[in-house]
């Protein structure tokens, strides 16, 4: 008899120091040298990263794979991005959402992806997308933790029908309340929509995460807003803010208010790096603003503060890949994160923080966690960022999910090695 169902030995966890881990059923049962005991399976990792499971705190899965239906995103902008997805909204059916949703989960769990926040268009009278998600919801729960979050993309105001659609959305068992004050057609409407928004969330118990102030409008302020009700509201540590570039062309001093009043309400940011890159900055001649936020300006006052992956292949952006460490690595790089710090600090952003923005409470490598995790082919968090590296095996409640053969270039070089490995840890 078995003392593990999986025994992962040798890995190196993201902290440096390593371990074996022991899986019974859906938990981690031990963890230490565990040498001398037996097991179903034993996955072989040492010299391996070991990493709990990567998380996207903000994602599309209603749009997600329909890239150049029914046409492509001229402009490149959010604004054209918007009305394409109406005219895409109106010819998809449920059935086709589901089979793009669950081919993306497929691509996220083969990355080690295995915890979605998904934004789900509320707008709609039929809620095609909140019937076709909560079936996807379903039908990934004993692999992926799905979190979906309703979304009135046409303005919780605008629109003429998204109040009452966005509460059917919750009534239908959708988890989060999301807005998007910033489209709304003034900013008192703006502003009245986050109270409205917040204080739903607060009569049902739930969390917020509202689109906000996605525009190089530096008096976009929705965020202060979205702040105090989260003060008043007594939400702290239940309200996320995403997006947030205006922040990037604020005036100083008034972030210097800003930032204390964030802290204060307990609110976490998650900046889209790889979308906002692409989509801010549109209207401008040079220089281009670069639409990522004040990322490590509100670390340095304890902000927790997430990298999104926001798009893959959809109306806003023409790429991706499900994997988090493209994201991370694209937030390195526009956030200037270049210190091994903050270069770690990145791979806490795509796991760790963003697995507490979305309250997952059995997240992580720890006796009596859930047994979820990820073998990379790099030897610490800085060098899976550099190298965005083959998961070899995938771990999703105690079972193997997904495994990958190490890819090591083949080279033919006089006097030179016969194989090359792009791994050099930085320690
Ligand atoms: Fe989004």
């Amino acid at each position: 008899m078995a003392e593990f169902d999986i025994l992962v030995t040798g890995g190196t966890l993201p902290d440096g120091s390593t371990a074996d881990i022991g899986i019974v059923r859906d938990r981690i049962a031990a963890m230490g040298d565990l040498a001398g005991s037996t097991a179903g399976r034993v996955v072989d990792a040492t010299g391996d990263l070991v990493s709990p499971p990567f998380v996207d705190p903000h994602f599309h899965l209603d749009a997600t794979l329909s890239y150049g239906t029914p046409r492509i995103n001229a402009s490149g902008t959010l604004l054209e991005g918007i009305a394409l997805w109406g005219e895409l909204k109106e010819i998809t059916t449920i059935d086709a959402m589901i089979d793009r949703a669950m081919a993306y989960c497929d691509w996220a769990v083969s990355m080690g992806l295995l915890a979605i926040r998904s934004h789900v268009d509320t707008c709609d009278d039929s809620l095609k997308g909140v019937q076709a998600l909560l079936q996807v919801r379903e039908a990934v729960k004993p692999y992926l933790d799905l979190q979906l979050v309703a979304f009135p993309q046409d303005g919780f105001f605008r629109d003429p029908t998204a109040q009452a659609n966005t509460i059917r959305a919750l009534d239908m068992g959708v988890d989060v309340v999301g807005g998007i004050p910033h489209f709304e057609r003034t900013m008192e409407e703006g502003r009245a929509s986050v109270e409205a928004l917040c204080r739903i969330a607060a009569d049902r118990g739930l969390l917020v995460d509202l689109h906000c102030d996605e525009t190089d409008d530096p008096l976009s302020r929705h965020v202060e807003t979205l702040a105090h009700q989260a003060q008043r509201l007594g939400l702290q540590g239940r309200v996320a803010g995403s997006h947030l570039t205006s922040m990037h062309s604020m005036d100083n001093y008034y972030v210097s208010k800003l930032l204390p009043l964030m802290a204060e309400a307990g609110l976490a940011a998650i900046p889209n790096p790889l979308i906002n890159i692409v989509l801010q900055g549109r209207h401008d001649t040079y220089p281009k603003r670069r639409g990522l936020t004040r990322v490590k300006e509100m670390q340095a006052m304890g902000i927790p503060v997430a990298w999104g992956q926001d798009c893959v292949r959809d109306p806003w952006y023409s790429l991706g890949t499900a994997d988090m460490l493209d994201v991370a690595f694209m937030g390195l790089h526009v956030g200037q994160m270049t210190s091994p710090e903050e270069m770690r600090r990145c791979f806490d952003m795509v796991t760790e923080v963003p697995a507490r923005i979305l309250h997952l409470d059995l997240y992580g490598l720890r006796v009596g966690a859930m047994a979820s995790l990820v073998v990379l082919d790099a030897g610490d968090p800085i060098e899976a960022v550099r190298l965005r590296p083959d998961r070899l095996c995938v771990i999703a409640r105690g079972k193997v999910v997904s495994e990958q053969a190490r890819n090591d270039a083949r080279l033919s070089l006089p006097g030179r090695p016969g194989s090359v490995r792009r791994r050099h840890p930085v320690r």
